[in-house]
């Protein structure tokens, strides 16, 4: 069952720089943080200290891509003034939460994580044996729960993130949320709410508890957001007595799936730096004609009289994102009947590709130019980030009893 969301209207999510971002990226991640930026209360971050994980090694590229990849994001953009963008290493709550988290997360959870032997496996020319790539998806948890964010939009790869973090909060709420006098303290709390209220919760939370109606958990849920003269932790305290438990100090997040189809490279795989495969987002003309041109193609059309089979052709995935209905009927056609050339096919696709890109380009540039102001809106972010994660920080300390003067 899900424990209530605090904070649903938050969202949090990081990126690592690790290199200069691709079509990849903005199809696969970007796209929906431009579409949520305006909906949610959205925290977007650089995950430096993820990057170190695995570049712990050469971590002069993290360096090099930090701004890089600020800049992208704003090129394809990103509002500043929308969102809170920052850096995690500047944020050094992150650490600490996950320093706290990592004394109540059992050895065999992250031993668990399928990423952690898969990227192993992958990057093995690394040696991933270390303690902090090991953390990896705690110190994830904690780049989570820092914000106690509602949801976190993520690709499919990271829902295991997602819910290593629903475990360790619920372990943390279940270990820290326990007052002594709890019933007491939430018994006050609900007085609060005026009478009226007072009746409702009541009602909604028997009908919950004692029927399991979750449409009267719901309704007292929203009952308790509306709610404008609760203190947070009071708030937390009904949250928690809603369900039979205690405080919920770190509410569990959701996985929001991005829903883009994964990005085809240019060899017709997921697009992916390691594969040597992209086409990235500052990419000048010549060379993203050139590496269209390049492409492969059906193999089976050997010369220009063979007919072939879109289907069989990594061109055609890339088609499918961005040409018209029209251009569509007219690969197909062309294609199978060996009335177009492969050079032709590609032609409306170059195009296509060159003018989302071109704006994007140009907006890097014109940014490449001011850096401070990209310097200027991360330090405005930090700020932001840091004041609610001092907050979080404060409840988790004093729950775990860490709060002496
Ligand atoms: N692990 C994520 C990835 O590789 C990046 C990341 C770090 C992240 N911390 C996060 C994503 C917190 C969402 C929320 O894509
Ligand atoms: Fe691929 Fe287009 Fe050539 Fe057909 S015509 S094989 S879809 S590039």
């Amino acid at each position: 069952m899900d424990t209530v969301t605090l904070q649903s209207s938050r969202i949090v999510s990081g990126m690592r720089p690790t290199g200069r971002l691709h079509l990849g990226h903005y199809h696969g991640v970007l796209k929906n943080w431009i579409k949520l930026q305006h909906e949610f209360d959205c925290f977007f971050f650089v995950a430096d200290w993820h990057a170190l994980t695995t570049h712990y090694d050469d971590s002069g590229v993290i360096e090099e891509s930090v701004w890089e990849m600020v800049t992208d994001w704003l090129a394809a953009g990103i509002e500043p003034s929308a969102v809170s963008l920052f850096l995690q290493s500047k944020v050094p709550e992150h650490a600490e939460l996950h320093l706290l988290l990592s004394m109540i997360t059992p050895l065999s959870w992250l031993e668990r994580v399928p990423t952690y032997k898969d990227q192993q496996e992958k990057l093995k020319e690394k040696d991933l044996s270390t303690y902090g790539f090991l953390g990896y998806p705690l110190l994830q948890s904690a780049d989570i729960l820092t914000y106690r964010a509602g949801q976190v939009p993520v690709g499919e790869d990271q829902v295991v993130h997602v819910e290593l973090t629903r475990e360790v909060a619920r372990r943390f709420n279940h270990i820290y949320g326990r007052e002594r006098d709890f019933e007491e303290r939430a018994e006050a709390a609900i007085k609060k709410m005026g009478k009226k209220n007072v009746k409702l919760y009541n009602q909604l939370r028997k009908a919950y508890q004692e029927q399991g109606d979750t449409e009267a958990l719901d309704t007292a849920r929203a009952l308790l957001k509306e709610q404008q003269n609760l203190t947070i932790g009071d708030a937390e305290r009904l949250f928690g007595f809603l369900e039979g438990g205690g405080k919920v100090i770190l509410p569990e997040p959701k996985a929001l799936l991005t829903s883009a189809a994964k990005m085809p490279g240019l060899d017709g795989q997921k697009m992916s730096k390691s594969y040597g495969n992209t086409i990235t987002l500052r990419e000048p003309e010549d060379s993203l004609a050139e590496k269209i041109k390049k492409m492969p193609t059906d193999t089976n059309r050997v010369r220009r009289t063979d007919p072939g089979n879109p289907d069989l052709c990594p061109v055609w995935q890339l088609h499918e994102i961005y040409a018209t209905e029209d251009q569509k009927q007219w690969v197909q056609e062309g294609c199978r009947t060996a009335g177009i050339g492969c050079l032709d096919c590609k032609g409306p696709l170059i195009d296509a590709v060159a003018a989302e890109l071109k704006p994007i380009r140009e907006r890097a540039d014109d940014l490449s130019e001011h850096p401070e102001v990209v310097r200027r809106i991360i330090e405005d972010g930090n700020e932001a980030a840091r004041e609610v994660a001092r907050d979080t920080l404060e409840e988790v300390r004093s729950a775990m009893g860490l709060s002496y003067k």
